[in-house]
Formats: C-alpha cells, structure tokens, sequence
C-alpha cells in the first residue's frame, strides 16, 4: 500500500520516517518520489493545518496522505508561537532568526515552560480522517545548545534533562517527541490499512 508523506521539510520527512517508517506492507512516497505543491497553512490551529495538508494533498495526488502540522507553545507568551512557528519572526521561515526572536521576547522573564504539539492527520481518498496529537513539555534554554534536529530544538530542553533537543542523538529525541508520540497514534490505522482492514 503506497501511502505520500505530506511534507517538503527535509527534517520533518527524516523524523517522520525513522518513527514509523517500519509498518510492514507500507510504501512510503515523499515529495522526491512524487513532487507536490506546498500547502498554503491558513488554518488558526495546528488542527485545521494537519487537516488542510493531508485532504488536499489526497485530492491532488488520490492516495493517502500522512500529513502533520506542529509548533511551539510557550507559557509566558500566551501560547505563542505556536501555530505560527515556522514563520515567526517573518515569512521566510528563518530558523536562526525565529529563535533570536523567541529568546528576544523572553529576556528577563523567569517562566520558561513551553512545550511542543503535533498534530499528525491520516486521509483517505474515501474521504475518511484521522487526527492524532502528541505533546512535549519542556522549558527555554537562555541560549542556543547543540547542532542535531532543527527549528527550535536547540532552544527547547525537555522536561527531566539539562540536554537541548539539539544535543540529543536523533534516536534519543525520536524516543520522546511531540512528532513520535503523534505519529505513534496512528499507527494501528497505518498497520490496519496496510493489511486492506481499514
Ligand atoms: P509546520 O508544521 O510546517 O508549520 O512547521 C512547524 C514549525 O514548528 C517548524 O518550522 C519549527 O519551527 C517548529 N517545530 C515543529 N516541530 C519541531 C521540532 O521537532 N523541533 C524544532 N522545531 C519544531
């Protein structure tokens, strides 16, 4: 069963194969093998976004689509970044210049909870959907730290370590991650479609 993973992020992509690339009788097909256009993100949630990707890449391409939209939530700022992370501190979704913003935004301030959410969408081409959520919590590192991952993993120090996700070995972060536990959720769906019992 050929299933088209909805993401042109390199990184994403990465993360979401090494996670649940192994579901037997699944092919996965990315932007390489069948290029698609970007999905513009106009929804107000990370929700809308994961919906929006995966139903309209299914219309474009007619197969199912794993598509997933996630962000960063910081307490102090009210939630922020969060459906807007990737083009926080402008439209061409600078990582480098997203995390001097954040740390901008945050200097002086003493709460530095944050987590991370993704939402993780399986469409079909009959129509039917499935979400999945998986969360992070964490706190704000008062610098950058580390050179793994990306977007703000350098900045982002999981709940229970001292290490940044950027110092983290990929598979130490993939044990844990929002992207992880999202994706975890969905795959029974994954193994039931791939076996035709969907
Ligand atoms: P989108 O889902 O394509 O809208 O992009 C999500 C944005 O959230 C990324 O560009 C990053 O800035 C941020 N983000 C999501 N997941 C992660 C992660 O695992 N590490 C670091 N940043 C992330």
């Amino acid at each position: 069963m050929k299933v088209l993973i909805g993401t042109r992020n390199p990184k994403k992509l990465e993360e979401c194969l090494r996670i649940i690339g192994d579901i037997p009788g699944i092919e996965w097909l990315t932007f390489r093998d069948h290029p698609f256009p970007e999905v513009e993100e106009t929804g107000m949630t990370l929700e809308e976004n994961a919906r929006l990707k995966a139903t309209s890449l299914v219309s474009v391409t007619k197969l199912p689509v794993l598509a997933e939209d996630s962000g960063l939530e910081v307490v102090a700022l009210g939630g922020a970044p969060g459906v807007r992370s990737a083009r926080f501190a402008g439209a061409g979704k600078d990582y480098r210049r997203n995390n001097e913003k954040l740390l901008k935004l945050l200097a002086g301030v003493e709460d530095r909870r944050a987590r991370f959410r993704a939402v993780a969408a399986l469409a079909l081409p009959d129509g039917r959907i499935w979400l999945a959520e998986g969360v992070l919590e964490g706190e704000i590192a008062l610098a950058p730290r580390g050179s793994g991952g990306f977007g703000y993993d350098p900045l982002f120090i999981p709940l229970g370590d001292s290490r940044t996700l950027a110092e983290l070995a990929p598979e130490e972060k993939d044990r844990i991650s929002h992207r992880r536990r999202a994706l975890e959720r969905l795959r029974p769906l994954l193994a039931s479609l791939a076996r035709g019992q969907l």
